[in-house]
């Protein structure tokens, strides 16, 4: 009954302050709380996870066996995985307890029953220290990119589910990317011609965002010591998944959330995404927007022209992997 194969082995590995450990502890690349600060999520905001758990139920997802997240960071799709789950149990993950204490406070203070929940220790890469067949959902939100080895970890994943057990994940993807680095670089002459020339500050931001977007793209440096390493393409995603026995679906340009919100929204405009990386993701401040926005902003209009009725370039998405053997 597999079901009933984690809790036992859950409860035999050592475990303090409430939190088991499957992998030896690693902090993240950056301070935990002021990442919280940086990307700030609310313990009311459940619509992540309610999202997965609706659109998980539309593909008929079995919930017989327990539920695993890695990478939960703060919180964004715990929430409302907790809050919902159709799970015997979900297991919320991190190689950091700081990001495991801060999503569990939230869980606290949205005065979530977890009962069901436990909050465990562990690296993408030790998947494999988890019993096989035993899981009904892999889930990971902005997370498998930071797994140095994604076949290994494909192949891991399809080991510990059950069959018919889904590995979703949302990541960003390579051609939008690479098409945001391109279109970035031209910043400095288009401010330049318009008579307002960018300070070096503001051109090494530039330089930043270009080949940030050119390094996590590229296949051939030695990303080990990275923390992010990697953009996805669908058709590689399907062919290395299938090696795996696990069948592959894409929604590109939309978030786990997609489900749960009203009135049904269009995928993401291009020249939107772009504008909150640039914001967000590259923590570009007012002056920096108001570049973007004058010189940058009007070139992507054709972009989102040119995707009219459609996903447009895939700057991420949602890949939905059924076990199938
Ligand atoms: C960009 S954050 C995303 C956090 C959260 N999933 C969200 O969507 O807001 C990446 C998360 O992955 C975790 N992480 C980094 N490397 C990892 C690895 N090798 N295995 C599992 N998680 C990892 C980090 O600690 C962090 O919590």
């Amino acid at each position: 009954m597999p079901a009933a194969v984690l809790p036992p082995w859950l409860a035999r590995l050592p475990s303090e302050d409430g939190l088991v450990f499957i992998s030896d502890a690693r902090r993240y690349s950056h301070d935990e709380a002021a990442y919280d600060t940086q990307y700030p999520i609310d313990a009311g905001n459940l619509k992540v996870g309610q999202g997965l758990i609706k659109w998980l139920r539309t593909i008929a997802a079995d919930f017989s066996a327990p539920a695993l997240e890695l990478g939960c960071g703060t919180g964004l799709l715990s929430l409302g995985l907790i809050a919902d789950s159709p799970y015997p149990l979900a297991i919320i993950s991190d190689p950091s307890p700081e990001f495991l204490r801060i999503t569990r406070a939230k869980a606290v203070a949205a005065t979530l029953d977890q009962t069901r929940t436990c909050f465990a220790v562990l690296k993408g890469e030790e998947l494999d220290r988890l019993p096989a067949g035993t899981l009904s959902l892999i889930v990971l939100r902005a997370t498998l990119h930071h797994v140095l080895d994604v076949e290994a970890f494909l192949r891991s994943a399809s080991r510990v589910l059950l069959p018919g057990g889904i590995l979703a994940f949302q990541e960003p993807c390579m051609e939008g990317c690479i098409l945001m680095g391109a279109m970035i670089q031209f910043l400095p002459a288009l401010a330049a011609g318009a008579g307002e020339p960018l300070s070096p500050e503001q051109k090494k931001k530039v330089d930043d965002f270009a080949n940030a977007m050119a390094f996590y793209a590229r296949r051939d440096v030695d990303k080990s010591q990275a923390e992010d390493k990697h953009l996805f393409r669908v058709d590689e995603v399907m062919v290395t998944a299938r090696r795996h026995g696990l069948d592959v679906t894409f929604d590109g340009n939309v978030s786990f959330d997609y489900p749960v919100l009203e009135p049904t929204p269009a995928p993401r405009a291009f020249s939107k995404s772009f504008r909150s990386y640039a914001r967000y993701c590259m923590s570009w401040d007012e002056s920096m927007m108001a570049l973007f926005d004058r010189h940058i902003a009007p070139m992507t209009r054709l972009i989102d022209t040119a995707s009219g009725g459609g996903p447009g370039p895939y700057l991420d998405g949602v890949f939905m992997c059924r076990k199938v053997r």
